[in-house]
């Protein structure tokens, strides 16, 4: 069987898989995991993603810092963390700085938040490799930060509206990743987008174990499952499943720079 989900953005360092990591991850191939981006949220998590990626040849790794780890964070030593990530960054396995991005959903200081996302975008310049950012209730900034930086960048999870995809694909790179949110029933601007978006401007992701597409809403999530994020993208779209994951994984490859096979 060929091989055709790219999942964009997962977390498989989750406690929800420390009971059966090891199996849930031997399993996906021959579910037709072709490939899955771990990512870090902090540098614990980032350097489990590379040990991952070492492990398993469908994995790659993202080592980035997380707004929601900003309680966590001495921000008088920010440089310090952005240095760490950057090493780990130096990875062969490592595809992408992230996750980062802005979160005004949780009650987090935007100031630390602002300058980690901002130091972040700057390292993803310097050494040439995308970012992978997290919105969370904070399309304006992080639209003013797109604009500043025009990176190579994923808008993860994407929760804004058609317009708002306009105006992100303006500048520089910048691709959006659809999840399981697609597949549920309440789902109304996430439908708009998948029908709107340019195909050659989408990824699918999991971010599991979380969001886990219907008809499993609720239950644990993994890349495998991604086959009902890219059936209902399909339906509607009025593409056929083939073409949505052959897509799919195409810009996949191409954003994060692995090669098709
Ligand atoms: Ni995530």
């Amino acid at each position: 069987m060929e091989k055709m989900i790219f999942d964009a953005h997962a977390h498989y360092n989750d406690i929800k898989f420390d009971d059966d990591r090891e199996s849930v991850l031997n399993s996906l191939p021959d579910k037709g995991v072709f490939a899955a981006v771990n990512n870090g949220t902090d540098y614990k998590s980032s350097l489990e993603s590379i040990k991952y990626a070492e492990k398993y040849e469908y994995i790659y790794a993202a080592a980035g810092i997380h707004p929601e780890t900003v309680p966590e964070i001495d921000i008088t030593i920010i440089d310090d963390y952005i240095e760490q990530i950057a090493q780990l960054a130096q990875h062969k396995k490592v595809v992408a700085i992230g996750e980062t991005g802005l979160d005004y959903y949780w009650d987090i200081p935007k100031e630390p938040q602002h300058l980690l996302f901002e130091k972040q975008l700057q390292l993803a310049a310097s050494i040439n490799k995308p970012i992978i950012i997290h919105d969370r209730e904070a399309h304006a900034d992080t639209l003013g930060y797109i604009k500043k930086y025009c990176p190579t960048g994923l808008l993860h999870c994407y929760s804004g509206s058609v317009e708002m995809l306009k105006e992100i694909f303006r500048y520089g790179d910048m691709c959006i990743s659809l999840g399981g949110v697609v597949t549920y029933k309440n789902a109304r601007v996430p439908v708009e987008v998948a029908k709107e978006v340019p195909i050659n401007k989408l990824l699918l992701e999991t971010d599991a174990p979380y969001l886990t597409p219907v008809p499993f809403r609720g239950k644990r999530n993994d890349s495998s499952l991604i086959m009902y994020t890219a059936q209902r993208t399909a339906e509607i779209r009025g593409m056929t499943l083939d073409d949505v994951l052959k897509y799919t994984k195409e810009n996949a490859c191409r954003f994060y720079g692995v090669e098709y096979k």
